[in-house]
């Protein structure tokens, strides 16, 4: 029989731990490769993701995505700064989202936000299938962010131009 033909994909979920310092370097390697830098504009603000909580996903020895969000408080709202994977569709992303959602609701957390850019449809299909709901557009916001920070590139997904921020929550 012809291999890889009529084959059925067959994904292992990824074990998700908390992010350790050992972690940093490669986080700073991972991101700076899917957003240009470990420094992360949102909300016509920049966020430092090398000194914040979060997790990483692990297939085997090898690590495979990680998020990393700002301070969970009793009755707040929490922010994800970043969500990356290292392929897509194997469950990564997704993982990771069900690991801050559970750690959230359990720290008492209000609501979850987070924004994508306007050309990310991958990504606002993830969000939207598990709950999240689109809030607010800030118009611009990486038009501006790039004046800061050249490196971010002028066209994103679907060869959409990559110029707004949107906004999407997570009422816990
Ligand atoms: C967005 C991202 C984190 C998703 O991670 P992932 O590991 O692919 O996530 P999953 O495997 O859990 O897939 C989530 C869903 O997207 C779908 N999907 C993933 N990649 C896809 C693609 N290229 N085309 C179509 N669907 C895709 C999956 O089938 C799954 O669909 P489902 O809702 O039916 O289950 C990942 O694509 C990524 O790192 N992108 C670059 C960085 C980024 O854009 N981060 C988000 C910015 S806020």
């Amino acid at each position: 029989m012809a291999s890889g033909v009529n084959e059925k994909k067959v994904c292992v979920p990824p074990v998700v731990c908390g992010v350790t310092e050992a972690d940093r370097d490669w986080q700073r390697e991972f991101l700076t490769e899917h957003f240009a830098s470990p420094t992360i504009s949102s909300r016509r603000a920049w966020i430092d993701t090398m000194g914040l909580p979060g997790f990483v996903a692990w297939r085997g020895n090898e690590r495979v995505g990680i998020v990393l969000h700002t301070v969970m408080r009793a009755g707040a709202e929490c922010e994800l700064v970043a969500l990356a994977s290292a392929g897509s569709g194997g469950g990564v992303g997704s993982a990771l989202l069900a690991s801050v959602t559970e750690s959230a609701r359990a720290a008492g957390c209000s609501r979850l936000v987070l924004t994508t850019t306007n050309d990310n449809l991958d990504a606002m299909r993830l969000y939207q299938r598990r709950g999240w709901r689109m809030v607010k557009i800030y118009p611009g916001a990486m038009d501006e962010a790039r004046r800061e920070m050249p490196a971010m590139p002028l066209v994103g997904a679907y060869g959409i131009a990559m110029r707004d921020d949107v906004e999407f929550e997570l009422v816990l």
